[in-house]
């Protein structure tokens, strides 16, 4: 009797590493971050542009290009990345996790460069991304496709009117920790996994028939068209995108177009003898300086983190897109 349970236990550690052995062809465990350490790995400065990108583009973007987006993300695209960073695939892909396929296909990134991802993602912050610099220029159109839906023009106005209110999802109230006033932060809670709304527990909640419904069932909820629209977002890549929608986007000029709408809007709280926040927009050098430090973008789109300008009421969608086009196309005179 004695002696069986003196082999139980060599037995059990056998088996489980033979089991060890036939999983590890598929998921090579994940060296962690003492590997790291142990070769020399640099985790300081470690950047998108010096340090992130550079491990995408000579392992990621050779498959993952806007050409072609294997399994739809495009590492050369910073939006898609973050993406990938908060639907949790990027980490999961490249450590091998359960759930994930084992990212780049046949070889795992050393441990240094895994590290140094998991460096830069735990830096990130919702308030470090610049509103205006997050829409790449090509998911902007000139007209809209009736196929297409649109992020700024149809579901954010809808999330921020259902979810973005006061004592919600605002910056303010953040219940739960969640905003929803922006792309960036949308994208950042991790509930939404770009073409896929079931896997979405973004989506889920908006369809629960339960107590977790949102919003909650004391105010109104989303409508059945309302939903379809969000799905079909998410379906269609979860993109920040937007459209022309009626509004004469073309030839965009600081003379013609934006200082008519400054002085409509903004010189008044914001004159030499009047400057609001010690802000004085009364030429193109100033706006261009605005523009460039990412709080004009900030201000005008109520982006946490701003003061909300002008303060009353929100520019229209089509003004908001006039400045940002302006900004992105090199701020002509
Ligand atoms: C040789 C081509 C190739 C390279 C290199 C490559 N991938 Fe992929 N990747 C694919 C293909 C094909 C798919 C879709 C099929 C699949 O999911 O296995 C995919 C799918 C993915 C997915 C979605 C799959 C999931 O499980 O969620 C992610 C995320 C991803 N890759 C990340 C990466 C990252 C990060 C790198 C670089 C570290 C990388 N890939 C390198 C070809 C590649
Ligand atoms: C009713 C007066 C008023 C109007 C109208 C107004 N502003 Fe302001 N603005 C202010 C005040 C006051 C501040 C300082 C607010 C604060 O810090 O709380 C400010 C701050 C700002 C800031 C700094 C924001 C920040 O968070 O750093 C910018 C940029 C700005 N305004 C741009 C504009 C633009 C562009 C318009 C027009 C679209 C505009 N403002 C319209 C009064 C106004």
């Amino acid at each position: 009797m004695k002696i069986f349970r003196f082999l139980l236990l060599p037995a059990l550690f056998l088996s489980l590493f033979i089991f060890n052995l036939c999983t590890k062809e598929h998921f090579a465990p994940y060296p962690g971050v003492e590997d790291a350490i142990l070769n020399n790995c640099n985790l300081q400065d470690v950047s998108y542009e010096g340090t992130i990108l550079l491990i995408l583009q000579d392992n990621c973007i050779g498959c993952h290009n806007s050409t072609s987006p294997a399994g739809g993300y495009d590492y050369s695209d910073y939006d898609m990345l973050l993406k990938s960073v908060a639907d949790g695939s990027l980490l999961g892909t490249i450590r091998n996790e359960e759930g994930f396929s084992p990212m780049p296909p046949g070889r795992q990134l050393d441990s240094c460069m895994i590290e140094r991802i998991s460096v830069w993602i735990d830096s990130l912050n919702v308030d470090s991304i610049t509103p205006g610099d997050s829409i790449p220029d090509d998911d902007f159109v000139s007209t809209c496709d009736p196929d297409t839906v649109y992020f700024q023009n149809t579901i954010l106005p809808l999330i921020v009117s259902s979810c973005a209110t006061t004592d919600c999802h605002d910056a303010a109230s953040h219940r739960d920790g969640i905003i929803l006033t922006d792309y960036a932060s949308i994208i950042k809670t991790g509930k939404i996994k770009p073409g896929d709304p079931d896997d979405s527990e973004f989506f889920e909640t908006l369809t629960d028939d339960e107590d977790d419904i949102m919003p909650p069932s004391t105010l109104t909820p989303l409508d059945n068209d309302q939903i379809a629209l969000i799905k079909k977002w998410i379906l269609q890549g979860a993109k920040n995108n937007s459209c022309n929608d009626g509004c004469d986007t073309t030839n965009v000029t600081f003379a013609g177009t934006i200082w008519p709408m400054m002085q409509t809007y903004c010189t008044g709280c914001h004159s030499v003898s009047n400057p609001g926040g010690g802000i004085v927009i009364g030429n193109y050098a100033d706006l261009v300086a605005l523009g460039q430090n990412g709080k004009l973008m900030g201000s005008i789109k109520y982006a946490q983190g701003y003061a909300a300008m002008p303060t009353n009421q929100q520019l229209s969608d089509c003004n908001i897109k006039l400045i940002e086009k302006w900004i992105r196309d090199g701020y002509s005179e």
